[in-house]
């Protein structure tokens, strides 16, 4: 009741709503509303109230719930509930946890913090309350689990799709990180669980360094990591920017879904790789290789080039790719 009494606040913003209308619409007591508006206002709602006139919003919190995505949410399915915690220790682990005992297709979990975020390659991911954008989608894909590796380059190009639509250039490093100035802003994390020829779920983790500041990371992540606020001089809306992602990645999977092709978000990952063309260092334990990058192919493998002229093909997961400089 609560989330029904707020959408109709936020849909008619600045606008009286009386207690009669939202008593009729909804059919709740009068003093039941005024019991839920002052749920809404702990939340961090401003909300005025006056006399005969009823209820107004006058302001809204930055805060991932979905009444507040919804507004910008053009999809079908993805987004269209959101499970939102201030705390979590891992969304990717919540999501997990869930998507076990049945929840559907296209629940999106998100937090405001993670106390233990997790990486690729068991790695920590920081995730400081309010500055970013942590979130896991439950997918259900009617795929042979080999192909699971796919739904990474599409995250990454939904990512770098919805960054376009604000108007700025990133780029990806094949196949899961995104980087604006030759320093990552955001990492995707993919978990599977499948059978031999069917997968019962996957989850797409997606960490994005959103209004992160300088000092909030650790010293040793500094040369290498970055926020769209470090890059952009400004903050950034983590609401309308959570659902270009999700609008882009709806579009970009039902293509996927319908026809196995992740044609377009190839294209879209060639088109602004921070690998192809370069020379970069293939590391698979403790060996490391140079080769060129020469382009991703149909199935979202990196094609590169060894320096006695062999080409070959990376399947993701199996290595860790660098650049002949630094991070990048
Ligand atoms: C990486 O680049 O190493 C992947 C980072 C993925 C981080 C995201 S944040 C939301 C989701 N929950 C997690 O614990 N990890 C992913």
């Amino acid at each position: 009741m609560k989330e029904k009494i707020l959408s109709l606040l936020i849909n008619n913003k600045n606008d009286f709503i009386s207690g009669q209308k939202i008593s009729n619409d909804l059919d709740v007591s009068r003093a039941a509303i005024w019991k839920y508006i002052n749920r809404i206002k702990e939340d961090g709602y401003e909300i005025e109230s006056v006399t005969k006139k009823g209820y107004r919003l006058i302001s809204s919190p930055d805060i991932l719930t979905y009444s507040e995505i919804n507004k910008y949410l053009k999809t079908e399915y993805i987004g269209k509930k959101i499970i939102h915690f201030n705390t979590i220790d891992s969304t990717n682990r919540k999501a997990k946890e869930l998507a076990a005992i049945g929840e559907d297709e296209g629940t999106v979990i998100i937090s405001e913090e993670q106390t233990k975020g997790r990486g690729r390659l068991g790695r920590d991911w920081i995730s400081p309350k309010y500055k970013g954008i942590w979130m896991s989608l439950i997918l259900r894909p009617d795929i042979n689990p080999i192909h699971a590796s796919k739904l990474t380059i599409i995250g990454a190009a939904a990512v770098v799709m919805a960054l376009h639509e604000l108007g700025r250039d990133s780029y990806i490093k094949w196949p899961n990180d995104i980087i604006l100035n030759d320093k990552k802003v955001c990492g995707i994390l993919t978990e599977m669980n499948a059978e031999l020829d069917k997968i019962n779920y996957i989850i797409l983790g997606i960490g994005i360094n959103v209004n992160i500041d300088e000092e909030d990371f650790p010293e040793q992540l500094r040369d290498i990591a970055t926020s769209l606020k470090n890059e952009f001089g400004m903050l950034v809306d983590r609401k309308n920017l959570i659902a270009k992602i999700l609008n882009n990645f709806e579009f970009l999977y039902e293509d996927f879904i319908k026809d196995g092709s992740i044609k377009k978000s190839i294209e879209i990952s060639n088109n602004n790789s921070i690998l192809i063309g370069k020379e970069i260092k293939i590391i698979s334990g403790k060996d490391t290789t140079v080769a060129k990058a020469l382009s991703i192919d149909e199935d979202g493998a990196l094609i590169v080039e060894y320096l006695d002229g062999t080409i070959s093909k990376i399947i993701s997961g199996e290595v860790s790719v660098r650049g002949l400089r630094g991070y990048i």
